[in-house]
């Protein structure tokens, strides 16, 4: 397999390091990570340092003119760009943040990256990007489906979606691969090994994330959880998400960076086409945890759509992913054991 040289942004973040990992794992490009350590932890940089050598630059891309250098030095074929703020309630009291991280910075960069040569750029979105869907389809959201986020994090990607799009149409030579991601969750364990020792997975303090938090109720980090609204129009009242394991996600993006060398510039939904419930969801974490713990009902929390859920045919079609875990007790499980 030929060696390009592959910047990851945000590579010590979540989603991010399980990218770096299978990249470093499974391939020989030369890997630069940069991540300002704002989310991102040096102990993740660590563990992927255990598999082999990568660069780590500690930036942060609203340092404009340090990123234009870094890129200007770099010779990146490919960028995958995870580098955002993302919390969703956040957002809607500090739009600023957002637009200013995650369209501002991302603009930037993909400046930066047309100006350097760089021709191909994988970017993370999110399915916050079709914002309350009425009139859910049977098969779920398809990528044509109406966009029209209802949070400042969701209209802050669709903007740097769009700021992508057209800097393709302009630059025949620049191709991007778009990710609306649904609900990330889960963590890499070694499933060979009997004790499920986990290597990488999710240390965002103060989580907001539905597995994160029932998964530190079954580890008893945290005493108690609740169901933010009981009473939306679901299967038993409570909102619906795609799930979907952060190693089958990374797996999208490895995929990703053949595909650019031979197709077109597209966007693809990541999920599973398959929805649970939040009932479901702590019922499944605390029947593989064997835990027990107390969940409230309280009132539906600002901004939630009652269902989310991917209709994935373009990218399991198109670049031929499958996916190895899609199964809500092992999402759940795997990140039970990271938590502990
Ligand atoms: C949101 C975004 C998603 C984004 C992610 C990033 C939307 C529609 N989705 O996901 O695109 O990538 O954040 O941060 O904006 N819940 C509880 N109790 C809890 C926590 C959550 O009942 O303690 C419920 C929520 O109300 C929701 C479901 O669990 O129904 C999932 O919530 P969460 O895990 O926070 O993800 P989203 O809000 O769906």
């Amino acid at each position: 397999m030929d060696k390009r040289n592959i910047l990851i942004t945000g590579g010590a973040g979540y989603i991010g390091s399980h990218v770096a990992k299978q990249l470093l794992q499974a391939t020989s490009h030369n890997i630069t990570i940069l991540d300002n350590l704002s989310t991102g932890s040096a102990k993740t940089l660590d563990t992927l340092r255990s598999i082999r050598e990568f660069a780590f630059v500690e930036l942060d891309l609203k340092e404009f003119a340090q990123v234009a250098s870094l890129l200007n030095a770099g010779n990146f074929d490919t960028i995958i760009h995870f580098a955002a703020s993302i919390v969703v309630p956040e957002s809607v009291t500090n739009p600023i943040k957002y637009y200013m991280n995650n369209t501002v910075n991302t603009t930037n960069l993909i400046s930066c990256a047309v100006e350097s040569d760089v021709k191909r750029f994988i970017f993370s979105s999110t399915a916050a990007v079709y914002g309350e869907p009425t009139n859910l389809p049977e098969t779920g959201i398809d990528e044509n489906y109406l966009t029209n986020p209802i949070n400042p994090y969701g209209m802050s990607k669709l903007m740097s979606e769009r700021v992508l799009q057209d800097t393709a149409n302009a630059n025949k030579e620049f191709k991007f691969v778009i990710f609306r991601y649904f609900n990330v969750a889960g963590a890499d364990i070694n499933y060979t090994d009997d004790k499920l020792t986990p290597r990488i997975g999710q240390s965002f303090p103060n989580a907001t994330h539905l597995i994160k938090i029932a998964s530190e109720c079954a580890t008893a980090k945290r005493a108690k959880m609740a169901i933010f609204g009981d009473d939306f129009n679901t299967v038993d009242g409570t909102g619906v998400r795609d799930y979907i394991h952060v190693d089958d996600l990374a797996d999208a993006h490895i995929k990703a960076i053949d595909y650019l060398q031979e197709n077109a510039s597209d966007i693809f939904n990541a999920g599973y086409g398959k929805g649970y419930s939040v009932k479901e969801v702590i019922e499944t974490m605390k029947k593989v945890t064997n835990a027990d713990f107390t969940v409230d009902i309280a009132p539906r929390r600002a901004g939630d759509p009652a269902a989310l859920i991917s209709n994935n045919t373009k990218i399991k079609s198109k670049m031929n992913w499958s996916p190895k875990y899609n199964d809500l007790a092992l999402i759940c499980q795997s990140a039970f054991e990271w938590e502990k």
